[in-house]
């Protein structure tokens, strides 16, 4: 500091404005002067040159430094990479003979997390990833997360479907077996604020995944999650596999639609195995507080109205609730009948499987009566204001038809709605206790 402060005198000394700084009349005093003023500015410079060295030293040596953007964006952990690739490792090494190794995408997503300790706890290798996007409360997916895949010991990397150097990075550290693709924009109604998110989630991110996975040298089997909405306005019922899709009543539904014309292509170009799987409104512990079932429970404990839609002249709306255990069967048998893809990175050596299987319930109950069986399990009177659907997304009825789930999965759902809700709302209760939910 006291080396510093002739320096500091001088610049202070110096004029803030040019014009006024004159030399002196004597020519010794100047030539000094001159000198005295060079040797400063040289000194000036150097210790300059060293206070931005220091600085920039300690920008590149800093952990949020751009150069390792990776290590925060990505992971689940503060620690260093190699600890992070040994993590997921370790989380994606099987100790059973099926020796599956499983990529889940949407691995803190309701049916994701559910699947992964599934998947998990027979044994598979289980890697997850995820961007914990807020669509909805990301709280309620941390909570996944740390209460149900971190006690299995299921890995979650944060990261976005988009991100394919993140994918490829994974795919070069680990030989996935399977990819159980479930990473989604969900919801009908969400399109009307945010359409984007359905491209970008469910058309974009596809094709980025299946690009990945097509140039793996060892191309994984692929199950992912379409949806009973591709089946639209189809009025036959119930639905059936080999049904028209080309009705969609919400852009969700066309970006479904859409993924599987997608999964057929690189099905048929590149080998891939793939298995789309038609899910029918799944609910249960842990569930989506934008479905119906979650923010009813929600809205009655606060005493607040829900609405009800009816179809047209009064038509009842039904759907083929399906419980989240049900659906974990159906997806595990799906990644254990999945063949082989026939690809190598470049060429197809043969035709691969490729599926579309409905997984419902098979036995529609209508909004009515899941308000009734809320009230009992709740104890409380729900505040019902019965409208006319709204024309952005809903559909009137779902109703799966699942023989080819039986045939080609041995897929037979065991749970009612009352006993599936009885979990729901004893989850709830649990979860939430007095204090009010909720879900944004
Ligand atoms: N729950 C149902 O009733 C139902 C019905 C039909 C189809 N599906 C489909 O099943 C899948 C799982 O549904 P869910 O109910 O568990 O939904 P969810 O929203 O709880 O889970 C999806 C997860 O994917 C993650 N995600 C979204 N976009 C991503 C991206 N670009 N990159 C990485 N992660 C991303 C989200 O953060 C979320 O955790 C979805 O594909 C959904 O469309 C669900």
């Amino acid at each position: 500091m006291t080396a510093l402060k002739p320096i500091l005198h001088h610049i202070d000394n110096i004029p803030s404005h040019t014009g006024k700084f004159k030399p002196e009349k004597s020519s010794v005093y100047y030539i000094h002067h001159r000198l005295r003023f060079h040797i400063s500015s040289a000194k000036c410079a150097l210790w300059w040159i060293i206070f931005l060295s220091l600085i920039l030293m300690l920008f590149f040596l800093s952990p949020t430094s751009t150069t390792t953007p990776r290590r925060r964006h990505r992971t689940t952990i503060s620690t260093g990479i190699s600890n992070w690739k040994r993590e997921i490792k370790l989380s994606a090494t099987p100790c059973s003979v099926r020796n599956h190794v499983v990529l889940v995408t949407g691995a803190v997503g309701f049916i994701g997390a559910h699947a992964s300790v599934a998947l998990k706890r027979r044994g598979d290798g289980v890697v997850g990833l995820d961007n914990f996007n807020p669509y909805y409360d990301v709280t309620l997916k941390s909570a996944r997360k740390s209460n149900l895949l971190d006690p299995e010991g299921v890995f979650v990397v944060k990261g976005d479907i988009n991100d394919g150097e993140l994918l490829r990075e994974l795919f070069d550290l680990i030989h996935f077996t399977h990819v159980l693709h479930l990473a989604a924009q969900a919801g009908v109604r969400y399109a009307m604020i945010n359409p984007n998110s359905y491209i970008k989630s469910n058309i974009d991110g596809f094709v980025n995944l299946l690009e990945v996975v097509k140039s793996a040298v060892d191309q994984p089997a692929i199950v992912w999650a379409s949806s009973s909405s591709v089946y639209g306005l189809n009025s036959k019922v119930p639905f059936s596999e080999t049904d028209q899709t080309d009705q969609p009543a919400s852009l969700y539904a066309a970006t479904k639609k859409a993924g599987e014309a997608i999964a057929h292509a690189y099905n048929h170009i590149h080998g891939l195995s793939i298995t789309g799987l038609r899910f029918f409104t799944v609910y249960g512990p842990w569930g989506r507080p934008d479905m119906a079932y979650f923010f009813f429970t929600k809205n009655m404990m606060n005493q607040k109205h829900i609405k009800i839609f009816e179809g047209a002249n009064h038509g009842t709306v039904a759907r083929d609730f399906t419980y989240i255990d049900d659906v974990v069967k159906g997806c595990l048998s799906a990644i254990d009948s999945a063949k082989k893809s026939t690809g190598n990175g470049k060429k197809k050596k043969g035709e691969a499987q490729f599926r579309i299987i409905n997984l419902g319930n098979t036995s529609p109950v209508s909004v009515h009566k899941l308000v009734r069986t809320l009230e009992k399990l709740l104890k409380v009177k729900a505040k019902k204001k019965v409208v006319l659907m709204p024309r952005n997304g809903d559909v009137p009825l779902t109703h799966a038809d699942i023989s080819l789930a039986r045939m080609e999965l041995g897929y037979e759902p065991s749970v009612d709605l009352g006993t599936g809700l009885k979990k729901f709302v004893k989850w709830y209760l649990d979860y939430y206790g007095d204090e009010k939910s909720s879900w944004r």
